[in-house]
């Protein structure tokens, strides 16, 4: 792919680079997206229906269950090209923040340090009562598994829709937005908040935006670059543009 020059410029000389990724950069090492179609079992359902508070009250099961094959299918997966460039970017750039709504923890896994995980992470598990967490727990066949302090349902340490983001991740994430010289949008559809906001705060206070996507998104108009295809495929492309 051909970048134009002006952008390898700004990316050798950048100081401080915010990332936010979504889904998408997870979609090439086998994960579905968000908003993908599900599978099997699952395809009568639509993710936004399984991931709430009302789904978890109206039917605990079904959501834990839900979780529990999403789970196993992340720790079958490995990081991708997309991811191992990005640990790259961070190794070059003084200041370098990578923010994800991604709940797999493949960032970490393939090496970025300053990661924070907006979503949760999907691996965790703790109570949906007094928020202990826990690494084990008992039979899973018939019903929820219940913690072990306190008797409360256990659930996965996600943000849900209609639920609260960490409090300390989103305040490190605005202020990582608002310091970015240069700011990428990576895999993600944008259409949920307030992680998709954090794009168009970052134009509005005079970064340059750049947008790696699939297709194009609602902020695509927005950006000063964006580029088309799949992340694990531009992303080293333009680590070995930008740093050779
Ligand atoms: P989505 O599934 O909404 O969007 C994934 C985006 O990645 C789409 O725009 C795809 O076109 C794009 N994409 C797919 N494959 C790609 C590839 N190989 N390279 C680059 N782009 C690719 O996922 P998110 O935007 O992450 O939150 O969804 C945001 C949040 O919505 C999720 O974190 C989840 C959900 O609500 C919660 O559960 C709280």
């Amino acid at each position: 792919m051909d970048f134009p020059s002006e952008l390898i410029q700004f990316l050798k000389k950048a100081e401080r680079v915010s990332v936010l990724t979504g889904a998408g950069v997870s979609q090439e090492s086998g994960l579905r997206t968000f908003r993908d179609a599900q599978a099997g079992l699952w395809a009568q359902y639509r993710p936004e229906d399984l991931a709430s508070p009302e789904a978890f009250a109206r039917d605990p099961k079904l959501v834990w269950d839900w979780y529990a094959w999403r789970r196993e299918a992340v720790k079958g997966v490995r990081p991708n090209a997309g991811h191992y460039a990005l640990v790259e970017m961070e190794n070059r750039i003084p200041t370098f923040t990578l923010i994800t709504q991604n709940v797999d923890g493949l960032h970490r896994f393939a090496g970025s340090r300053n990661v924070l995980e907006l979503h949760g992470n999907i691996l965790r598990v703790r109570c949906a009562d007094c928020g202990t967490f826990t690494e084990v727990w008992g039979d899973d066949s018939e019903s929820v598994p219940r913690c072990e302090t306190c008797g409360g349902m256990l659930r996965p340490d996600v943000v849900w829709f209609g639920e609260a983001l960490p409090r300390a991740e989103l305040e490190a994430a605005v202020s990582a937005t608002r310091e970015a010289q240069i700011f990428f949008s990576i895999g993600t559809s944008g259409v949920v908040q307030p992680a998709a906001a954090l794009a168009h705060a970052a134009r509005n206070k005079g970064s340059i935006v750049i947008e790696i996507n699939a297709e194009p998104t609602p902020l695509t108009p927005k950006t000063d670059f964006a580029f088309h295809g799949r992340s694990g495929e531009i992303l080293p492309e333009l680590v070995k543009a930008v740093w050779g």
